[in-house]
């Protein structure tokens, strides 16, 4: 499900999707039957062949006969692919992997369009803060008034407003099958009431973009409100005049408050960089968003 709010302040959505599974049967049942390393074992092996062998030598001449396993060969490949079937079952039913990663970086940096990537292929909650507020902004709840007006400056929202609201998302159900915590922790304390509270992640991505790059995304961003995909008017433009029509533009998308943004980013990031330093993977974010992907898909995999 996607959820869009109806304000100025309109945020990106929250996907969900699933990997694509492979069936591994087909190339078991081929190996049973097809390994030429068996056929080689099998005429190596077979007395009728050493027979033939010791025949050829003395006689000199002799047409080549098919290939026949004998039922101890044949017998050792079923039991080989039949073991095979039993670890490829094994594996299917392991429970999945939870994943638990913070992404992090500049504003306009990608941390969203990753986000659409990363839950499509791996299936983890996507939990952004900024979307949080929005949606509390758009519901007009006290949280949401006090951080309005922090968010059309681009300051950071105050800790109590946002903490609390962060880590009560992290206790729904849904978390248990993996997190993807986006924009969140900003600031050196936020990361403390994470570790505080006992919440670990296995792993934080940092996109890297340089600052120059960053306020063209800012202002070129558009967001499609029907289902939530983030667009640019230059690197991502929409695909018709109908999408086109209905794309709303962030309240916080102008020049002056990504300045500010990108201010605060840099005042904080270090010291959250600080606490996760062990855990944390780099990734440049200044190229097609699909190389980027191809990274963070590399580095999700091997956790
Ligand atoms: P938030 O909504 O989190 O904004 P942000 O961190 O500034 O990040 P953005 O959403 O702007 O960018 P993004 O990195 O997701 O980039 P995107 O993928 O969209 O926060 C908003 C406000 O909420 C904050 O200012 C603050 O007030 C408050 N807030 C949030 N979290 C808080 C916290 N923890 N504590 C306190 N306050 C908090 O991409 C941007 C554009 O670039 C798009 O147009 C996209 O199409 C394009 N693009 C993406 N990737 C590429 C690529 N590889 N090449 C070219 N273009 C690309």
């Amino acid at each position: 499900m996607i959820a869009t709010c109806s304000t100025s302040l309109c945020g990106r959505p929250t996907t969900r999707g699933k990997a694509a599974k492979k069936d591994g049967r087909v190339s078991v049942r081929a190996s049973a039957s097809c390994d030429p390393s068996a056929q080689r074992s099998a005429a190596k092996f077979a007395p009728r062949e050493i027979a033939q062998v010791s025949a050829k030598k003395a006689a000199v001449v002799e047409t080549p006969k098919p290939v026949v396993p004998t039922p101890v060969v044949a017998g050792a490949a079923v039991a080989a692919a039949a073991a095979a079937v039993v670890a490829i079952k094994s594996k299917k039913s392991a429970p999945k992997k939870q994943r638990r990663i913070v992404i992090a970086g500049a504003p306009a940096s990608g941390k969203g369009t990753q986000c659409e990537l990363i839950v499509k292929k791996f299936g983890l909650t996507h939990i952004s803060a900024g979307d949080l507020l929005r949606a509390a902004v758009a519901e007009g709840t006290p949280a949401g008034l006090k951080a309005k007006e922090y968010m059309d400056r681009g300051d950071l929202v105050p800790n109590e407003v946002v903490v609390t609201m962060v880590k009560d998302r992290l206790a729904q159900p849904d978390c248990t099958k993996g997190w993807l915590l986006d924009g969140y922790p900003r600031s050196e304390e936020q990361a403390e009431a994470l570790i505080e509270s006992g919440i670990q992640p296995d792993l934080f991505l940092l996109l890297d973009v340089p600052d120059e790059i960053l306020i063209d995304r800012v202002v070129g961003r558009r967001l499609d409100p029907v289902d939530g995909t983030i667009y640019h008017m230059t690197f991502f433009p929409p695909p018709n005049a109908e999408v086109a029509a209905r794309l709303t533009q962030r309240s916080d998308d102008t020049e002056e408050k990504a300045a500010n943004r990108l201010a605060v980013h840099h005042r904080n990031v270090d010291a959250v960089v600080g606490k996760y330093e062990k855990i944390m993977k780099t990734v440049d974010g200044n190229r097609a968003k699909t190389d980027v992907f191809a990274d963070i898909e590399r580095i999700i995999k091997a956790m």
